[in-house]
């Protein structure tokens, strides 16, 4: 099985072939960090442009590394949501225009479902159901991962994503966007233990979580520490948050294995935590490869293999969808900013 896997609902064009069996044949990537960085975060319109311009030449020079042609595809992934919308359309109508075009079938994969799916593109052994700690730019989520398409959402956050308080804290500490790696770098550098921040939320019944208060405690310190003891004080914050969510989750499910997944799971350090964490447990620890965390089209294309696999093609009138939950049963989270 051959499928062609499309992304475009972030800041990052990509492309990829991947195989049932687990090969990625080929994965481009296109950034668009040099577009957005006059002003600090992804502009939509300006991505939405971006993607335009990168997808067809990226599909081309996937296509061509991996040495085949759009007739020996089997199906066409595209991302449908959730996401920026009008980077999501231009990734899903190319995906619908090739699938007419070439006869294939097309499947309407999930952003997180591509996350949820990629640590099972790398590691074989990862049999479901497994607990599932999702941390990207736009969430933070503790899911239980029962199959393909079948998903219990635990917990989510009540106002930033995890991500998205690593970005703002790059930005306070003066550093560019996308600020997680820039963060990591400097933590390694400062002291964890120079400032006391909060951990919102731990030691609460439900494992939900938020990061807006560490946030406006970061903007209040800024100035009266280093950058470094900043940075190395809010990781060691985020990360005492995500191990006792975590934590409190493990209590209510019965799983094999932790798994990390989405960009700010290649954060070495949270790695490091959530490994020792499952150790503790007697359960397996699984992150995907560090080019697999943040966004890409091979996740894409691995979602569109399974969901194959499974039967799980959709419509050429399928729509893109900005908020796309993947456990829609869940109890909505009370809080500021919520997201799907
Ligand atoms: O999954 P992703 O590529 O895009 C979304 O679906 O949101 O995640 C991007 C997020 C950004 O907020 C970025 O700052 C964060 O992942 N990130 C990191 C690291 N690398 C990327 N956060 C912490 N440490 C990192 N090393
Ligand atoms: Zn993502």
């Amino acid at each position: 099985m051959l499928i062609l896997g499309l992304e475009s609902s972030c800041d990052e064009t990509a492309a990829a072939l991947v195989t049932g069996d687990r090969r990625v044949l080929a994965h481009r990537l296109a950034g668009q960090e040099a577009a957005h960085a006059p002003y600090g975060g992804v502009v939509p319109e300006i991505a939405a442009r971006a993607h335009v311009e990168a997808m067809v030449p990226l599909v081309e020079a996937a296509l061509a590394d991996a040495g085949v042609t759009l007739a020996e595809v089997d199906a066409v992934a595209a991302t449908a949501g959730p996401g920026l919308i009008g980077g999501v359309m231009v990734g899903l109508v190319t995906g619908k225009a090739l699938a007419h075009a070439a006869g294939k079938p097309l499947l309407a994969v999930n952003h997180l479902e591509g996350h949820a799916l990629s640590p099972r593109l790398t590691d074989p052994d990862l049999g479901f159901p497994y607990l599932l700690l999702l941390v990207s730019g736009g969430h933070c989520q503790l899911l239980l991962v029962e199959g393909v398409a079948r998903y219990r959402r635990l917990a989510t956050t009540i106002d930033d994503a995890v991500g998205e308080a690593f970005d703002k804290t790059a930005k306070l500490l003066g550093f560019g966007y996308p600020g997680g790696p820039a963060v990591e770098r400097a933590a390694a550098l400062g002291d964890a233990g120079a400032i006391r921040l909060p951990r919102p939320l731990v030691g609460t019944a439900e494992p939900h979580f938020s990061f807006a208060g560490l946030k406006s405690a970061v903007a209040r310190a800024v100035g009266q520490h280093s950058p470094e003891d900043l940075a190395a004080s809010f990781q060691a914050a985020v990360i005492d948050c995500l191990l006792d969510r975590t934590r409190r989750a493990l209590d209510r499910v019965e799983v094999a294995s932790l798994v990390v997944a989405g960009g700010v799971a290649a954060n070495g350090a949270i790695r490091a935590a959530l490994s020792a964490l499952a150790a503790d447990r007697g359960l397996r620890f699984v992150a995907p490869p560090l080019w697999l965390c943040t966004d890409n089209a091979a996740m894409i294309g691995w979602a569109g293999a399974e969901r194959f696999a499974a039967g799980l093609c959709d419509p050429l009138d399928v729509a893109a969808r900005p908020r796309w939950p993947l456990d829609p049963s869940a109890e909505a989270a009370r809080g500021a900013g919520v997201k799907a």
